[in-house]
């Protein structure tokens, strides 16, 4: 290709490492990430999770030791979920709201213990459920107005015991406007709100259903999660959520809804959050497991991408691996 007039040579910001490192766009750090951890009742439990290799179901004297050591890798933040014994579900969700619940006092020893380590609960009926739905179930239907009061109380409780945050993962409409009153009636007007704005009605869910036995015991979520196929209606989602009091929106699953991310990005002011869900990291561990791709690489390369597309923070089982590579 003699002569051949090539002016505009990409490559030549790609020809060294150095180059590279100066041209590049956008960084995982440490401080990105959101680590989500199981806690189950017990002293000296860690009960892997199979579905999700690397992950462990911890007592609560173990999460504080789990969570040292992942404050001390950078993570400002852990999201905590509960395994609620069976014998303890009701159809009211009744052990969500109770002072010495078992996620209420994990709050508080991880708080006792490390202060500066910013705490996120779940607010959502589903772990607590003997229906194992988000909401309150009655004749086959799932009752919004009825199921706020119980939110309400639940992100009190969580509030009460240490919870920097709380995380309303239920969809119902109006609960972030009714648990911001909630909040704020209780004294607790500091405790920021990271509203699940746009979650979807996702297959990915399926390891994390299985890590807390939290599946639904009959139907599907399909009448409060949205459609997976619908874009422009989480910019609705979103901008109730704003209008409702939400500190940060987020988006749930990550990977296969970056246009989602981008477009709340481009149209919300408020830290956007993604949530790199369960089955997403499980797809990326099972095939490292067969050695069909390097899971490591494919877990840095998919958060990246989450980032890029717009994500102030991501929540992710792989932040502690991630973090340790940066
Ligand atoms: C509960 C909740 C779910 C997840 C986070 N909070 C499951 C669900 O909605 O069924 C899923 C997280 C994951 O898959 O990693 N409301």
């Amino acid at each position: 290709m003699d002569g051949f007039p090539l002016a505009d040579r990409p490559r030549r910001n790609r020809r060294s490492a150095a180059i590279r490192a100066l041209v590049r766009e956008t960084r995982l750090h440490p401080s990105d990430f959101v680590w989500p951890a199981f806690v189950v009742e017990g002293e000296g439990e860690r009960q892997p999770v199979e579905a999700m290799p690397g992950c462990e179901r911890y007592s609560p004297d173990v999460l504080v030791e789990e969570a040292r050591a992942t404050f001390e890798l950078g993570i400002p933040a852990i999201a905590l979920f509960p395994a609620i014994a069976d014998d303890l579900k009701d159809a009211e969700a009744s052990e969500s709201k109770r002072a010495d619940g078992l996620l209420q006092r994990a709050v508080r020893r991880l708080k006792l213990a490390l202060p500066d380590l910013c705490v996120i609960t779940d607010v959502a009926m589903d772990p607590y459920s003997s229906d194992g739905h988000d909401g309150v179930l009655r004749d086959g239907e799932i009752l919004n107005d009825e199921t706020l009061p119980i939110l309400g109380a639940m992100a009190v409780a969580q509030a009460e015991a240490g919870a920097d945050i709380v995380a309303p993962s239920d969809m119902m409409d109006g609960r972030v406007g009714y648990i911001r009153d909630a909040l704020d009636a209780a004294g607790h007007d500091h405790v920021g709100i990271l509203s699940y704005a746009a979650k979807y009605a996702s297959a990915l869910y399926g390891p994390f259903r299985s890590a807390l036995d939290s599946a639904p015991r009959g139907g599907d979520k399909k009448t409060y999660q949205m459609d997976p196929a619908n874009g422009r209606e989480a910019l609705r989602e979103v901008d109730l959520d704003v209008r409702e009091g939400a500190d940060m929106v987020m988006v749930k699953p990550a990977l296969a809804y970056l246009d989602v991310i981008a477009d709340i990005k481009a149209n919300v002011d408020l830290p956007v959050a993604a949530y790199h869900v369960s089955g997403e990291y499980a797809m990326i561990k099972a095939a490292g497991e067969r050695g069909w791709l390097d899971a490591d690489a494919a877990m840095q390369e998919c958060l990246l991408s989450i980032k890029r597309a717009g994500a102030d923070v991501i929540l992710t089982y792989a932040a502690r691996d991630v973090a340790r590579t940066l």
